[in-house]
């Protein structure tokens, strides 16, 4: 997997700085607000950059670079503008104003007292990240990692802070998060034809050596179970499906919380299938397992005080001689019957039965279920914001506070009783799809169905956010890893035991 860039950190110290080579980023709170000892040409540029309309035009967050700078031998010097009392979100962004332009040789940091440093760090290891898998000319040197990886050769990133120590440790669940994200990153990026089914479920029982438990469910066990629901949408694959049960007890004898994903490897639409443009991007709709999975991760590395446990429907969604067709009718776990209206609407068809599961085996204390459910979503809320809906509005109000916290863009939509009528079915129980009025909410009254009703559950529509078409604040283009920070978040918040 694509590793964050190593973060050291030491004491704060300018003596010696003009011989280092490299690029080095200065974090200052304002205008003339410059750690003591710089070189004097050095402080002369810089006071020079503070005067200029130049400055002036850069926001908390945002940097002015200096090309060969006077008095240093290094290539750049970034000036990175950081209020003291910025919040989060500034400071990860000033992070990865830094971490976008890293080279190949070191680059220092100079962060002096600054109280946002650790949030720097994440954001800068965070907009460092790179999936070069399947390059094979690389920009910088090419170094082959132990792992066999092949990444961009990038220096090393060294923090100069006048607490160190402290530093170090606030910068561990930092880490922790940033590895988290990455393993998200890297599912979302990898191409079908490598993250299969089997593949998918491998990587996760890996995940054993950090200690979480993991069990894979295979199709034999899931037809004992009765969920036809989910094992419709995988027979037209050569691709096995599966379950997988992720387990974090770190929380004593408490309920856990269930996240719940759809990992679809490959979406085609099956029989209803997709339009040929685009459907290559298709490869991320496994992208609420994937979040569902690097949130696990972060968990068992940071060893949270919390039970939480993790549920994805593993499936390639494919047209095939025994691929479901529309109106095929089959029953789900819970014994309610659906009509196949459309066999484009699989992910549904995955989470009812995950979702129904989670509920039956584990009591769960509340559920967060993850999914690129619904083409409308992208309709509604473009790539800034998921789609929040809920049946418990403290639950959706501990969530919006967790993303909004995070940065991450989620925005509330209704659920509503009267949108039942456009899923119920002349056939059977209820229909897989409700026409095109309100998509994203009927998707969501589908799901509904398969919760009990007293269990807190949020469903996240992640459509329009896990592969944003350009870059992000804290992500170059490409997967982006939406939602592991708010659920980390929210796992921080809501249930885990302090002290
Ligand atoms: N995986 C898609 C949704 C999707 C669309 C994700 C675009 C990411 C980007 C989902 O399985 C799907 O095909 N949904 C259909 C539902 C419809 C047939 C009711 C859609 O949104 O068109
Ligand atoms: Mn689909
Ligand atoms: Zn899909």
């Amino acid at each position: 997997m694509t590793h964050p860039v190593e973060i050291s950190f030491t004491a704060m110290n300018v003596a010696g700085l003009a011989e280092r080579s490299g690029r080095i980023a200065i974090l200052v709170s304002g205008a003339g607000r410059l750690p003591t000892g710089l070189p004097r040409p050095t402080r002369e540029a810089l006071m020079r950059a503070f005067a200029s309309d130049a400055w002036k035009a850069v926001k908390p967050g945002k940097a002015l670079e200096l090309a060969f700078p006077a008095g240093l031998k290094a290539d750049a010097l970034q000036i990175v503008l950081l209020p003291k009392d910025a919040d989060v979100p500034a400071a990860r962004a000033a992070g990865a104003s830094i971490g976008a332009k890293l080279g190949k040789d070191e680059t220092l940091v100079l962060a002096d007292n600054h109280p946002g440093a650790a949030e720097v760090a994440l954001g800068l290891a965070l907009r460092a990240y790179e999936f070069t898998a399947y390059k094979s000319k690389k920009s910088g040197d090419g170094a082959e990692g132990e792992d066999g990886a092949t990444g961009t050769a990038r220096g090393r990133v060294t923090f100069m802070h006048k607490d160190p120590e402290v530093l170090a440790r606030a910068s561990a669940d930092g880490a922790a998060l940033a590895e988290g994200v990455f393993f998200t990153r890297d599912l979302v990026n990898e191409p079908a034809n490598v993250l299969t089914t089997s593949d998918f479920a491998d990587r996760l029982l890996a995940m054993r050596e950090l200690g979480l438990e993991v069990e894979v469910l295979d199709e034999d066990e899931l037809e004992r179970l009765g969920m036809r629901a989910l094992l419709a949408v995988g027979q037209g694959s050569e691709s096995p499906s599966k379950v997988v049960v992720m387990r974090w007890n770190g929380g004593g004898e408490e309920p856990p919380l269930a996240l719940v994903g759809k990992g679809v490897v490959f979406d085609t639409g099956g029989i209803s299938i997709k339009p040929a443009g685009g459907m290559e991007e298709m490869t991320m709709d496994m992208g609420g397992a994937g979040v569902v999975a690097g949130v696990m991760r972060v968990l068992a590395l940071r060893r949270a005080r919390a039970n939480v446990v993790g549920l994805v429907g593993l499936v390639e969604n494919m047209p095939d001689g025994r691929a479901q067709r529309p109106g095929d009718i089959v029953r789900s776990m819970k014994g309610d019957t659906i009509e196949v209206i459309n066999t484009d609407a699989e992910g549904r068809l995955v989470l009812a039965d995950v979702l129904w599961y989670a509920q039956e085996r584990f009591q769960p204390a509340a559920i967060v279920d993850l999914a690129t459910l619904t083409g409308a979503v992208i309709i509604a809320l473009g790539h800034e914001n998921a789609g929040l809906f809920s049946n418990d509005d403290a639950f959706a109000a501990a969530l919006l506070v967790a993303a909004r916290a995070e940065g991450e863009g989620l925005w509330r939509l209704p659920l509503g009783d009267a949108y039942d009528k456009q899923i119920d079915s002349r056939l059977a129980d209820i229909k897989n799809t409700g026409g095109r009025p309100a998509g994203s909410i009927t998707a969501a009254q589908f799901l509904n169905r398969f919760v009990r009703k007293e269990t807190p559950w949020a469903h996240l529509d992640i459509a329009g956010v896990a592969l944003p078409p350009s870059g992000t604040a804290l992500a170059p283009k490409g997967a982006s890893g939406w939602g592991v920070m708010t659920l980390d978040r929210l796992v921080r918040d809501r249930f885990e035991k302090q002290g």
